[in-house]
């Protein structure tokens, strides 16, 4: 059974209880919801990854609540600390030196000597942490190589049954998963996401290289097929062939639209719910064909996104 818990004091107090206690919890961020438990807990994180049917090589995304408790874990280097006080708490992670007294599961990293750390701006998962009290260990709360979730029953579509509780929140703002940088010492892009590219390297004052790609997965949103719906996925289309639904932007037209007025935050946020509704409307065998998004600012997070919905599994 899981249980839906109302975001209200009373729901938060639960919610920090089954955490405490071992159990799964899944609560909204201003990203997409995240599938939490207790990041020094060797059962609660191994219960993650089967939930999720992940491949344990995969590293999970450490949650706390600002960056004074981020110390306690990990090295923050001058770089990831400039980014930190710029963009915290908000849609970046950034991958940082473990410390050795961290007394996070070893699974939680996949054994690497770096953990990528969160600090969500979301008040529902502001007020969760605190509650909580310790690290909480997030990846999107969806089952592997799927669309993630921006609503709480997209998560209970992919997870009823298999976490003890769903934090309810309304749907996520942003709607992409999170920019993952390694900043120290030359700053790199792990996976593009909530915080555009060029937001960052205005504040570091330099370019960012870009890092691995789908033959090198340091990162799983650098698998090339994640997020898959059922239907097969054109990009840059103009018009729909026959068979296909079109999801338009801007000018192009379509059965969906993901924002008429060609608002790449509009975009964003509506990008994983217009993927499941297409996907409905496909119907099996069916096929959606996406208008073109250009590659500036958010564009470039829904590009990535997209071009994995579009890969071949
Ligand atoms: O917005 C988000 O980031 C959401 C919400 C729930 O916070 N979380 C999320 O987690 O997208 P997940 O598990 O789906 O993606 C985590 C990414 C993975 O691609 C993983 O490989 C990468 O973070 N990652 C984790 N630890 C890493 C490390 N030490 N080095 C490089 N990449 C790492
Ligand atoms: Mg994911």
């Amino acid at each position: 059974m899981t249980e839906t818990l109302a975001p209200d004091e009373a729901g938060i107090a639960r919610a920090a209880r089954l955490l405490a206690e071992g159990e799964l919890v899944t609560f909204p961020t201003e990203t997409v919801y995240g599938l939490g438990g207790d990041a020094r807990s060797d059962r609660a994180v191994a219960g993650i990854y089967a939930a999720k049917g992940r491949p344990s090589f995969n590293p999970l995304i450490v949650h706390l609540p600002d960056l004074a408790a981020v110390d306690r874990y990990a090295e923050v280097g001058p770089k990831a600390r400039a980014l930190a006080q710029a963009f915290w708490p908000g849609p970046l992670t950034l991958v940082l030196p473990l410390r050795t007294d961290a007394g996070l599961s070893n699974l939680v990293t996949a054994g690497l000597p770096t953990v990528a750390i969160r600090v969500p701006a979301h008040p529902l998962a502001q007020r969760l942490l605190r509650a909580f009290g310790g690290p909480v260990a997030a990846p999107s709360a969806n089952p592997s190589g799927r669309v993630s979730p921006t609503r709480a029953d997209h998560v209970l579509d992919g997870l009823c049954g298999r976490i003890a509780a769903v934090l309810d929140g309304g749907p996520c703002a942003v709607g992409l998963e999170s920019t993952i940088i390694l900043a120290d010492p030359e700053p790199m892009l792990l996976r593009p996401g909530g915080v555009p590219v060029e937001a960052l390297e205005a504040a570091l004052g330099q370019p960012l290289a870009t890092g691995g790609d789908a033959r090198k997965p340091t990162a799983p949103g650098q698998l090339a097929s994640h997020y898959a719906p059922e239907a097969g996925v054109r990009l840059n289309a103009t018009s729909a062939e026959p068979g296909e639904i079109l999801v338009g932007f801007g000018p192009v037209r379509g059965a969906l639209t993901l924002s008429e007025a060609g608002d790449l935050i509009e975009a964003a946020a509506r990008l994983f719910d217009i993927l499941r509704q297409a996907d409905r409307l496909a119907g099996p065998g069916g096929r959606i064909a996406f208008a073109p998004i250009p590659e500036t600012g958010l564009g470039l997070a829904i590009n990535d996104r997209l071009r994995r919905a579009a890969a071949p599994r």
